[in-house]
Formats: structure tokens, sequence, C-alpha cells
């Protein structure tokens, strides 16, 4: 049966295309093959590619920074984060619906090879069923990090905290820490309209599921909806951190100060139970 949050699958070559003007490994044989194998008709947009840079290199960053060896990754598109950690002796767990983790199945077999920490389940992140089916690679006596990118702009309030509590409970099992930068405030998407002008029209043809009423207002309204959830510790971090390591600035020739107040504006939220 087609999940009708496919319609949101589209938007994960949209995101995997600008990761190409990086330094990050693999995402040029992966836009390769999704150009050679996916007939999507989505209009691309280089300009996407210092915050997709940043927001990718800040959620590492700050992955690393815990030492945690498990990774549940929900959403995960086409990113090769999943691929890059596994080889390093992390167990690694990808999630997306139906298309996109068959899509990915076999762009890498054909890139690369799929090792056995990696594992590639398909599932819906509300459903906690399809959720918990990551327990079958896990250790349960050790902490995990569930990570998403991209996924939460397209959702309710009400999606959102569906599995902001999916989260939260399988934090209570397995102990851990939540990074995402899926708390786009309504700025970031102001900004966003100044920096790449169309985008967002663009999205909201390939979903019809960008609303600014899904937006959160502020920082504060960022830190009450989760805490409302349960979150005890939540720490927020700007792309802007990440400033010095983009490389997309000078593949792409563009003035590495242009982007400054759409980097300050985005946010990617450490949070634990
Ligand atoms: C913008 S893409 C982001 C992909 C990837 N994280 C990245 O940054 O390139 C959004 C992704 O969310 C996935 N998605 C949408 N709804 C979902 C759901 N309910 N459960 C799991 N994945 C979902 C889509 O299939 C798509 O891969």
């Amino acid at each position: 049966m087609i999940d009708s949050y496919e319609s949101i699958s589209p938007t994960a070559i949209l995101t995997a295309y600008p990761r190409m003007f990086t330094d990050i490994p693999y995402e040029k044989e992966i836009y390769k093959w999704l150009s050679k194998n996916c007939n999507e008709n989505v209009k691309l947009n280089k300009l996407l590619a210092p915050e997709i840079e940043a927001r990718y290199k800040l959620t590492n960053k700050l992955f690393e920074d815990t030492g945690i060896e498990q990774v549940l990754e929900l959403a995960a598109g086409y990113c090769s984060r999943g691929l890059i950690y596994s080889k390093k002796g992390i167990r690694y767990v990808e999630m997306d619906l139906e298309s996109v983790s068959n899509n990915k199945i076999n762009l890498l077999n054909d890139i690369d090879s799929i090792n056995s920490n990696l594992n590639i389940i398909t599932g819906n992140a509300l459903n906690f069923d399809d959720v918990i089916k990551c327990e079958d690679f896990f250790d349960i006596n050790k902490e995990i990090a569930v990570i998403n990118e991209g996924l939460f702009r397209y959702l309710t309030f009400d999606e959102k905290k569906k599995i902001a509590i999916n989260i939260y409970n399988l934090l209570k099992k397995y102990n851990g820490v939540w990074i995402t930068c899926d708390v786009t405030p309504k700025k970031f998407l102001q900004k966003q309209d100044n920096s790449n002008k169309g985008l967002n029209e663009n999205i909201n043809v390939i979903t019809s599921r960008n609303t600014l009423n899904d937006r959160f207002e502020d920082i504060n309204h960022i830190k009450s909806f989760f805490r409302d959830i349960g979150f005890k510790s939540i720490e927020i971090h700007k792309f802007i951190e990440m400033k010095e390591e983009l490389k997309s600035f000078d593949i792409l020739n563009i003035d590495r100060n242009s982007f400054d107040e759409l980097l300050e504006n985005g946010i990617v939220a450490v949070m634990k139970i």
C-alpha cells in the first residue's frame, strides 16, 4: 500500500542534489545514480548547498561529541551518513518510506556495498511499531542517537508530536540523545525566501505540505513544545557554527558571507529525556 507520506519522498532528491557541491564523500556518486534511476520531476537548486552542508556537518559534529555507537536515522533519504559511519564501526539503522528505502538499497549496492553495520529498513516514523524495528539491530545495553534531517517541516504539529513521543519512548528504553535540525523556526523560512527565491513555492508544488502554520515560532516555542513531551535537556546549536567548514561556497563560487543571516537562524537541537 502506498503511504500518503510518499508525496514527501521526492524532496529527498532535492536535498541530495546540493550535497554534490560539497566535500561530503559518496554524494556525487549518489546523485549520479539518482539522476539515472529515478524519474522524479523536481526542480533542483544548487543554492541550497550551504544550508544542507551546514546541517549535515553540524549534526555529525554533535553526534561525534556524544561518543554513542548506535544510530537510528529517521527519514534518512539518500544521505551518505549511514554508509560513512557504519564503515567506521557504528551500528546504523536508516528508516524511510518504502520507495526511498528500496532505492537506497539498490543505490548503495551499485555504488559501494551494504556492510554488516548498516541496516536499511522501511517504515513510517509516525508508527511506533515501525520505529522499534530498529531493536533487532541494537544492543539494548548501549545508548542510541536518533537523528533526522528534513522531515518535520512537512508535518503538522500533531504529526511532529507523534514522532517526538515515539523517540521519547525509544530513549526511555535505551537512553541517549535525539539530534535534529527539524525545528525550523519561521524566521529561517523568511531568510530562505530571501536567499533562495522560489524554493518554498517549489516545495509546495512537490509536497503540498509546506505551510508556515507548521513552523515553530522561535526558540522558546521549540523548547516548550519538546519539554511538554518530556524532554528535559534541549540544547540549541546554530548552522553558523559550521561556517568555516563549508566547502560549497568555494565550489559554487558564492560569497561566503551572503548566507550568514540564513545560517544564524538554522538550528540543530540536541535533546535528552
Ligand atoms: C527532505 S527529505 C530528507 C532526506 C534526508 N534526510 C536528507 O537530508 O537528504 C524527506 C524524507 O522524509 C521521508 N519521509 C516522509 N514522511 C516520512 C514518514 N512518515 N516516515 C519516514 N520517512 C518519511 C521521505 O521519504 C524523504 O526521504
